[in-house]
Order: structure tokens, then sequence, then C-alpha cells
């Protein structure tokens, strides 16, 4: 290949945007234009920036765009979210090609549990039975027995034989908040959401005296002093649920501002608060840097050059899925 086709290539590959790119482009135009060409699907997570879900071909939680991922038969798929989103979309759906429009777009909840050390960490209870969040690499689904997401996770803890011990990883505040809700005892893992941490209790408190018809809602991603004072907990399409569903007007939001879009779209009289951040400067830390990394233009390049794509070890493939697999025949079992 030529030096310079050769350069843009590698850029492309690693999700930054085509160097000729057009302003006059209308992306929203091309982007379903490009959809029906390839046959492509795309799935999009609910913090994703607003114009990405409303191009979307379905936006959800950690569960739906799972489900989603093993149903299509899209030839691409396009997954407008994060890179552990997309390892699952591959590992469900194998014969595909899986897209993700910016190969940085991490999870530092991921990251809080590297393959190497977790292992290792495992082996100090090998009668354990392992269950693991989503939000894991692929490597460490093959360490693991059944996954969970937010959604399904007491479901899945209560599918487990009573007798069984559990480890949980990788996210610590999850694993508290379903051993209060379960009564199970688990070990668990000491990971966390960078977004979810950042949670201010004295500003909570101080919007809920300013707002006292308002209700709290949070993530349970979020710390236990958080969901002490929630009036509900749940994934994020049980918050938006339950904004729908509850007749109070006003809501505190703990997670992600992506959220907000839809709720907003689905009550539009409704207000919505974020929850703030922990910190002086009016840092926009409630905002995931990771899944803030796709952007429009990304989305389109990527389309266009069916580039970046996950691409998997065939072993992580073989012992990773079945986690998984598990987890959808608890969550079909259960209704969700
Ligand atoms: P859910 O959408 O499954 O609640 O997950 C939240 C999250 O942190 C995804 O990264
Ligand atoms: Fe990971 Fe937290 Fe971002 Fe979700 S919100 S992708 S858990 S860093």
């Amino acid at each position: 290949m030529e030096g310079l086709a050769y350069a843009k290539e590698k850029l492309i590959s690693k999700g930054y945007l085509d160097l000729d790119l057009d302003p006059t482009l209308d992306y929203f135009e091309e982007i379903e234009k490009l959809k029906k060409e390839k046959n492509a699907i795309i799935l999009a997570h609910y913090y994703q920036e607003a114009e990405i879900q409303d191009i979307a071909d379905y936006i959800g939680d950690s569960l739906g765009l799972s489900q989603k991922a093993a149903e299509t038969d899209a030839d691409i798929i396009v997954f407008a979210g994060v890179h552990f989103m997309a390892e699952t979309a591959k590992m469900l759906s194998p014969e595909k090609k899986v897209l993700l429009p910016d190969l940085k777009a991490g999870c530092s909840l991921a990251d809080s549990c590297p393959p190497e050390l977790f292992r290792k960490f495992k082996e100090k209870y090998p009668d354990h039975v392992v269950v693991s969040y989503i939000n894991c690499t692929a490597e460490l689904k093959t360490l693991t027995d059944i996954c969970c997401t937010s959604t399904n996770a007491v479901h899945i803890i209560e599918s487990i034989p009573e007798d069984k011990e559990i480890i949980f990883a990788p996210d610590v505040n999850l694993g508290r908040y379903l051993v209060k809700k379960t009564g199970r005892d688990m070990v668990l893992w000491n990971g966390a959401c960078m977004v979810h941490e950042i949670f201010s209790n004295e500003k909570i408190t101080k919007l809920m005296v300013r707002h006292p018809d308002a209700k709290f809602i949070a993530h349970p991603e979020c710390e236990a002093h958080i969901l002490e004072k929630a009036d509900y907990i749940g994934s994020t399409s049980g918050l938006l649920r339950y904004t729908k569903e509850n007749p109070a007007e006003k809501f505190i939001v703990a997670t992600e501002v992506g959220i907000i879009h839809q709720m907003q779209k689905t009550s539009p009289d409704k207000t919505f608060i974020p929850a703030p951040p922990n910190s002086e400067d009016n840092c926009a830390c409630n905002e995931c840097p990771h899944m803030k990394r796709n952007t429009l233009e990304k989305l389109y390049t990527c389309m266009k050059y069916e580039l970046p794509e996950i691409i998997l070890p065939e072993w992580v493939i073989e012992q990773g899925v079945a986690s998984i697999d598990r987890m959808l025949e608890v969550s079909a079992r259960a209704g969700l």
C-alpha cells in the first residue's frame, strides 16, 4: 500500500477521523445510506451523545444490547458504546463484523480488574462460583462462570445454589449492593467506575433540600452512602422506566448524564437534574470520557471504511462466551 494510504488506514483503524472529511456532509443522511448499503445495525448505549442515540437502530442498557447483538441478522454490528460492549457482541456473533467508532473507548471499571491479577486471586477460592459484571474484558470472561448486568444481577445471584460460595468482580459498589439485596455473602473484587464514584453526598443533600418534591434515583455502581439516600436504585433502563411510570415531576439522577436525553424524550414535561460530582472546578465528571470518545463523525468514518474492527483470539471467544450465554439463559427464564 502507498505510504499515505497506509498511514490513513492506520489512523482510521484506531478510530481517528478520516483526514479528508467533508465539513458540508450531512452525517445523518450518509449514515442512513451506509446502514442500508452494508446491512449494518447501529446499537447504542444510553450514555452516548444525544445525536448518536438519535441515529441508532436500538438504544439500550448492557443487557438489551447483548440480547440485540445475539439475535440480529445484520452483517455488520456498529457498536456505539465502549470496548467491552463491542467485545461482548463479537463473542455472541463471531461470524459478524463488529465495529467500534473509537478503539480507545475503554472502561475504567473493566481496567480495574486485570485478568492476570484476577487469575491469582481466583486461585485462593477454588470452589467459588465466579460472577462477573459484564463491564469487564473479554479475557476476564474466560475466567468467569456467569456474567450479569445491573438489570439481571439479583436474578443471576439467586440462580446460584445456596450452598455455593461466590466471587463477584469487578465492581465493589454493585457487589456490596447485591450482598445487601440478596443476603449472599460474596468475596468482592475491589474495582469501581470512575463516573459513579464521583457523586457528591453533600451536593446531592443540598439539591434534595432545595427540591423536596424530587425523587432521587441512582445506579447501583454508585457508592453505598449515595445509594442509601435513593428512592429508587436501578440499571439505566430501570431508571428510565421509573421516571416514566412514577407520577413525580422532578428527578435527581445519579448516573452518567447521557441517559437524561432519553428521560427527557420519554417524559418531556418532567424535570431532570443531574446529580453533581464531587469537584470544585465544575468538571464534567458525571460524563463518561470513554463513552464520549464516540462522535457522529467517527461513526460515519467507521461505517465507511469498516474500521476499527473488533478482533478477538478464537480461544477467548470459545472460553468466554459460555459465561454470557448462561447469563442470557437465566435472563430469558426470568422474562428479562
Ligand atoms: P447499564 O446500562 O447496564 O445499567 O450499565 C451502565 C454502565 O455503566 C455501562 O457502562
Ligand atoms: Fe465504564 Fe463507568 Fe464509563 Fe460505564 S460509565 S463505560 S462503567 S467508566
